[in-house]
């Protein structure tokens, strides 16, 4: 057999003929690993084929209704995959591992029934996860193989039943490995390989596939991120390891928005749906403490309130300290320079910290004001009344900017019992939320 060497990068998947010490197409460093493959291109290409063959037709005679959606019942879920899972898509799951990625997978197919195909853990382990989470398991059929021509043989069987299984979950893709490519299971070849053909017969026979890819720092082990482009839709499920909450969303969708999140809470009994984020992310909440501010996100098209700390401290080093968790600290530091320079407060001799409570993570600069109102309000030791909710983008003239969605924001926090609601539309710069809410009369 003809053996080629590949080398392949094991962060986006590019491919090349040569080693490069950088990746031309994501510009990481050494990433590029060697892989062999065997036979050529074009027999590959051949073994890649189902069974199935499909005639060229006019897109006007295409049906439409092989494609009815598959509805979960769990709302959360549907509405990140845009309303559904679509017959015959290939969806990747990704995530830190323990984040929860086998539960949600194991309480989504337990609603529609399907296959779970077990290459991390033994059957008898996702028995007893099942049982915790109350599944009885009646319509799902546990696969324990990690090889795949074994998977897809079995795809290709149940394929020509009556009762063909709607969707077929792989728990995860860097376990399984094929005899067609050298490298042990996890390997940037394996990864690529069996992903590749797993989509190809989802698409032949119309049975969903979803995958579980862990996320990885580059290394032997692919990264999802290899995976991304072969799919129709990538979700995200992340969390801290130690807060409840996990939300879930959508980097890639081929059938619908992508940037709806669902929202949920890991409980004893498994993943509980929240409807109400904003009471979640708030449960915890001290009232009348300096240093605490409520905000509004917007996550997709849902408002959120989380709460902002901050905590700033006479520092003991030469460079005074910004610790930051949630959000993106360059732009915290951003923020206290802009407060230092229009407010002429001396933040230059303490450290500062700041964490967005729950354990989600915001990219928004709809929080700049809170996050500013959070230091003012530490720095100043003045608390904020506990019916206080504040938002808005903060430029660097220390002006407040608009941010979209103002209206829907503002509702949301009304709802919740705020009545005193800072916005770009009633506070227009970071001078005047200081003079009305921080200075003592
Ligand atoms: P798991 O789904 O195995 O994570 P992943 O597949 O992403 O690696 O979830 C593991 C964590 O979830 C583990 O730390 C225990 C916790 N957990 C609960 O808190 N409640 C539950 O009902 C279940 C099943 C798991
Ligand atoms: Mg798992």
């Amino acid at each position: 057999m003809k053996v080629r060497t590949q080398f392949v990068c094991s962060s986006c998947g590019y491919d090349s003929p040569q080693w490069l010490g950088k990746c031309p197409n994501c510009g990481e460093w050494n990433t590029l690993k060697e892989i062999t493959v065997s036979g050529s291109k074009q027999r590959q290409r051949q073994e890649n084929k189902p069974s199935v063959a499909s005639e060229p037709k006019r897109l006007s005679t295409v049906s439409e209704t092989a494609l009815q959606r598959i509805d979960t019942g769990i709302e959360e879920f549907d509405r990140v995959v845009g309303g559904g899972i679509v017959p015959g898509s290939a969806t990747l799951l990704s995530g830190d591992p323990g984040i929860g990625k086998s539960t949600l997978l194991l309480t989504v197919l337990a609603a529609i029934g399907g296959v779970y195909v077990a290459g991390e853990e033994s059957a008898e382990q996702v028995k007893l996860r099942a049982s915790r989470l109350g599944i009885s398991g009646d319509n799902i059929t546990m696969v324990s193989e990690t090889r795949l021509e074994d998977i897809l043989r079995y795809i290709e069987d149940e394929a020509q039943q009556k009762s063909k299984p709607r969707i077929i979950i792989i728990d995860s893709i860097q376990t399984i490995a094929s005899d067609a490519v050298e490298g042990g299971a996890g390997s940037v070849s394996q990864v690529r390989y069996c992903a590749e053909r797993l989509v190809t017969y989802a698409k032949a026979y119309t049975v969903a596939i979803l995958l579980i890819g862990h996320v990885t720092k580059e290394g032997a082990i692919a990264g999802p991120r290899l995976l991304e482009h072969m799919v129709d839709c990538v979700l995200y499920f992340e969390g801290e390891r130690f807060a409840s909450a996990r939300i879930l969303r959508t980097l890639k969708n081929r059938f619908g928005a992508v940037e709806e999140v669902g929202v949920f809470e890991m409980q004893d009994k498994g993943l509980k749906e929240v409807r109400n984020p904003s009471q979640l992310f708030l449960s915890d909440r001290v009232k009348g403490v300096p240093g605490s501010v409520v905000t509004v996100l917007l996550e997709g098209t849902r408002p959120m309130l989380v709460e902002i700390q901050a905590l700033t401290v006479a520092t003991q080093f030469p460079m005074p300290r910004r610790v930051v968790s949630g959000t993106d600290s360059n732009r915290v530091q951003l923020l206290t320079a802009i407060i230092q320079k229009r407010l002429s407060l001396l933040l230059g001799n303490v450290d500062i910290f700041v964490n967005v409570s729950g354990g989600i993570k915001v990219a928004e600069p709809a929080i700049d004001l809170a996050i500013v109102a959070a230091i003012i309000s530490s720095f100043s030791n003045i608390a904020l009344k506990p019916e206080m909710a504040i938002f808005g983008e903060v430029g660097l003239l220390g002006e407040v900017r608009t941010v979209s969605h103002t209206n829907r924001r503002v509702k949301e926090a009304q709802r919740l019992g705020f009545t005193i609601i800072a916005t770009p539309e009633n506070i227009h710069a970071i001078g005047e939320l200081h003079r009305q809410f921080f200075t003592r009369k």
